[in-house]
This record gives structure tokens, sequence and C-alpha cells, in this order.
């Protein structure tokens, strides 16, 4: 049935631990839609449901409360003095929170909407986290049956994979894709576009955020704020007291990835003989920190790995690489 779908039916869904983003054709460029994967439960009042409805924040009414999800929770948060809960955790359905479910559900209904003639969507899953094979196929499945159950054709994609497809294809799909998330990296090698590697870490945006903040007695959310706003460089201290603290746990993640790629290629014997070379190309909102490329590049000068690295490179659409890149794996009908 999908053959019969032309390009514009096809969609790209990025299922991030920290944000959502769905892809759509639109010409050359894709248009993106992005929500936070987050969601606060407010107590109910006929005013806040108007305001709610009147601000086009998705929301869903429950008994005594109501739960808003999205891009402006961030707000309420911050206004009600309590923190934003998560519906996701470690690139997985998040155990420790008993509305995981039903807010995914809720993201992905008003996101993609309901097919209207049996849409392609692909959608991101990570690579297993160590012993974390069970969890994976309990995540998959719950996410397929919510597209499902909108009328889509929903097909899951690695989010390593993604990184090759929206960035490789002038190097026939051949190289190191890594993206670097919220709450975990994932990586894959790729030959020709078929995956000789992929796996992921577990050490990411989320991870240094936490980490940050325990060493300098901040909160993870005022952490964030100072890491995603311009005024933070790898490697360069500041007048923040937290600038020392993010340039060691974000040298410590891109390590983890470099290492880990180290011992896995070089423990590979599926990679092709005649590779002498390949290109790496990065994204992921983690990778957008200053200073990052030339970490990368510091950081894969430490290892040996059976191939050489032609090019280091970071992804054109960044945030959204791994979007993109489902949605080319929809239009390549994967
Ligand atoms: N401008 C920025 N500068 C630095 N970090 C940023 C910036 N924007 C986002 N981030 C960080 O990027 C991380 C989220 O990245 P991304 O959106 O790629 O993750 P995700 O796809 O939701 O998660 P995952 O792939 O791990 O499931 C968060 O830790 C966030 O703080
Ligand atoms: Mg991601």
């Amino acid at each position: 049935m999908a053959d019969a779908l032309g390009k514009d039916e096809c969609r790209g869904l990025d299922v991030g631990t920290s944000r959502i983003v769905l892809a759509k054709p639109n010409g050359e460029r894709p248009t993106y839609d992005v929500q936070l994967n987050a969601f606060i439960a407010l107590p109910y009042a006929k005013m806040t449901e108007k305001m709610l409805q009147d601000e086009g924040i998705y929301h869903r009414v429950n008994d005594k409360e109501i739960l808003a999800f999205g891009n402006r929770v961030d707000e309420f948060a911050n206004m009600l003095g309590g923190d934003t809960r998560r519906p996701m955790k470690t690139g997985l359905l998040n155990a420790g929170e008993p509305k995981s479910k039903e807010m995914m559900a809720l993201a992905l209904e008003e996101m993609c909407g309901k097919a209207k003639n049996g849409e392609k969507i692909c959608f991101s899953v990570p690579s297993a986290p160590p012993d974390g094979d069970s969890e994976l196929i309990f995540h998959q499945h719950i996410i397929k049956d919510v597209l499902t159950g909108l009328g889509y054709q929903a097909e899951a994609v690695n989010e390593g994979m993604a990184v090759v497809f929206a960035e490789l294809a002038d190097d026939d799909l051949t190289g190191i894709g890594v993206s670097f998330g919220g709450g975990l990296c994932n990586i894959s090698v790729a030959y020709l576009g078929l995956p000789i590697l992929s796996f992921c870490t577990t050490r990411a945006g989320d991870y240094i955020d936490q980490s940050a903040a325990r060493v300098t007695g901040q909160t993870p959310t005022t952490v964030r704020l100072h890491k995603e706003s311009t005024k933070f460089k790898i490697g360069e201290d500041g007048a923040n007291g937290i600038d020392q603290a993010l340039t060691i746990y974000h040298r410590d993640v891109i390590k983890h990835v470099i290492d880990e790629l180290e011992q896995r290629l070089n423990a590979s014997t599926r990679l092709p003989r005649s590779i002498r070379s390949m290109p790496l190309v990065f994204g992921g909102g983690t990778a957008m920190v200053k200073g990052f490329e030339a970490e990368m590049k510091a950081a894969l000068k430490t290892v040996k790995l059976p191939v050489e690295i032609s090019e280091i490179r970071h992804a054109k659409t960044t945030s959204n690489t791994t979007a993109k890149g489902m949605l080319l794996a929809s239009m390549l009908n994967m």
C-alpha cells in the first residue's frame, strides 16, 4: 500500500526523551513540528481549561486535574514552583511515571493527527541499552500501537541510522552517524545504507544536567537553561560557577561514545575489508553547544579505529536530524 502513496504522504517522527519532532515533506525542505516531551498536572478549574484551549496547549482533563503537555509546560512549572514530569527516560517509556503511556498517546494524537489514507510513518527507537532489550520491545510496541490506532503504517527505525539517512546521502549512506540526545547517545556504523553496528550509551544531556547540578548545588533546570544559552562554551570558564562542571561532563559524554566506538568497531567482524575510510557525522541537541566539534576531533585523536575517519562534521539539521532521517526512511519505504 505504501508503494501507492506519494512522498507527500510520508512522515518522520523523532520520539525523543527530551523532544518529539514530526517531519513532513514540503518541497526541498521538510517542515518540523517540535514539542517538549514533558507535562504537568494542574488542579482542575474551568478557567485553566479555557486558557489552555485558547493558547493551543495540548491537554486532557482527568477528573480533578488537567494534564498539560508540550512546549509551554516549563512556564507553568516555573510559575507553580514545581518541576515538569517526563513520559520518557533514557530513550524509552519512563517506568517510574504512571502517566507515561497516556501522555505519549496524547502527544502523538495531537501532533500526528489521524491518518487520512494509511500514510507511512517511520518513528525513531534507540538501540537497546545494556540489559534493556525487553524494555525496548515494550516501548516500540506501545508507540507503534498508538500510531497504528491513528491509521498510519508505522515502522520503527534505529536513531543512529537516522543520522546516516539524513546526512550521508552523498557518501552512499556509508559512514558513522551519532545522535547526542537528552537521554541517550545513539551510534550507527553503516555501509551502503545497511547497519554494520548500532549501539547506545546512557550518558547524554540529562546526565550532564543532573551531574553538574549535583556538584554545584544548582537545580538540573538551572543548569540546563545555562547550558542551552549562548553563554556557555566547552573549555571556557565564564563567570558562571557551572561552566567548569559542564565542560567536564560534556567531555565525559563524548569520551564515553568514542571509547565505546573504538572497542565495538575493533571487535566487529562485519566491517567490509574494502573500506579504508568513512566520514563521521554527529547531531542531536547535546551537540549544539559551542566547542562541541573541536572536542569530538580531540577525542577521536585519542583512539585507534580500524578505519580512517575521512571527515568529522556537524549535522546540517542538528536538532531535527533524527526526524529528517525518519522522513527519508519512510520515503525510502523502509
Ligand atoms: N542550544 C542548545 N545547547 C545545548 N544543549 C541543548 C540545546 N538545545 C537542546 N539541548 C540539549 O539537548 C538535549 C536534547 O537533545 P535531543 O532533542 O536531540 O534529545 P532527544 O532526541 O529528545 O533525546 P534522546 O534521543 O536521548 O531520546 C537536552 O539535554 C537539551 O538540554
Ligand atoms: Mg534523539
